[in-house]
């Protein structure tokens, strides 16, 4: 909607109103009638959208973004699809599988995931975990996660704060794995965790994390995150972003990272970096 609103500007007021006068001829009082109540509403709805935008950054508010709304709001979803609502396509989902996740995680790593959700990704994890530590701000998700990955010993679920990684201990992950989570999750709270990123890899530990690139100006309850700020605050916690990317290529197709000109950033710990 945010396209056709700022395209209507091309055109002004005068003819505005004589293509108005040939839609009444051509289509009556009542479609019209809508038409304009649409028309107008959506007008609105985009400014109030950019006051809201410029009100969130000015005074720093959390928007819909703040640590208990997001607890609030995934404790109440209704899991039953598991998370596939967000799936794209199946072909979306088997080409993130095989050009991300299962190229970028080896086999019999230490993995840290962050908001499995219903565990879409957990379920492709786990195969290549020797061990897997999964936590989440929803109490909702991690009983759903414990009760469907039951039969997996070398995994656990736990509750947390939003911020901070609390009983991961110090150099003891391979992999950190986060998608379609900080999306939703302002840089206040992102900073801390990449503090604790840093605390947690093993040297040459590195994270995959799905996030916002826009700072949340083109809705989708994204965060006040950006490309440029994910990559400046890893890379103030002594984190290398080895690669940035919000479209992947695979036989011909092009695929998204989300809906929302999201971006899949890859980061390393420096071998040679202390704990
Ligand atoms: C859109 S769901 C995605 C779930 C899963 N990763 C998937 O892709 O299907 C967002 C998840 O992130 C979790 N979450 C939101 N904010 C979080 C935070 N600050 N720390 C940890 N988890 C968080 C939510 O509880 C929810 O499980």
């Amino acid at each position: 909607m945010k396209d056709i609103v700022d395209n209507r500007r091309r055109i002004g007021l005068f003819r505005k109103l004589r293509i108005l006068g040939l839609v009444m001829r051509e289509n009556g009082i009542a479609w019209t009638t809508c038409f304009t109540v649409y028309y107008l509403a959506s007008s609105l709805a985009e400014k109030a959208y950019g006051a809201m935008d410029r009100l969130r950054h000015e005074k720093s508010l959390p928007g819909l973004n703040s640590v208990k709304l997001n607890a609030e709001i995934w404790n109440q979803w209704d899991w039953s699809a598991g998370g596939e609502e967000w799936t794209q396509s199946e072909d979306w989902k088997r080409s993130l599988l095989k050009n991300v996740l299962q190229k970028h995680v080896p086999p019999k790593s230490r993995i840290l995931e962050i908001g499995p959700g219903g565990g879409r990704w957990t379920e492709h994890l786990l195969p290549l975990a020797e061990h897997l530590s999964a936590l989440d701000i929803s109490q909702t998700c991690v009983d759903r996660c414990r009760e469907r990955f039951s039969s997996f010993e070398n995994a656990e679920f736990k509750v947390t704060d939003g911020s901070s990684l609390e009983g991961v201990d110090d150099g003891s992950i391979d992999v950190i794995w986060s998608f379609d989570v900080f999306v939703h999750i302002n840089s206040r709270e992102v900073e801390k965790y990449a503090a604790e990123f840093s605390r947690v890899l093993k040297p040459g530990g590195k994270g995959i994390i799905h996030h916002g690139t826009l700072g949340g100006k083109k809705g989708g309850w994204r965060s006040d995150m950006t490309a440029d700020r994910f990559s400046e605050i890893l890379e103030s916690h002594s984190l290398a972003v080895t690669s940035q990317f919000k479209e992947w290529e695979d036989q011909g197709t092009t695929f998204q990272a989300g809906l929302y000109e999201d971006t899949i950033t890859m980061f390393e710990k420096g071998a040679s970096a202390a704990n």
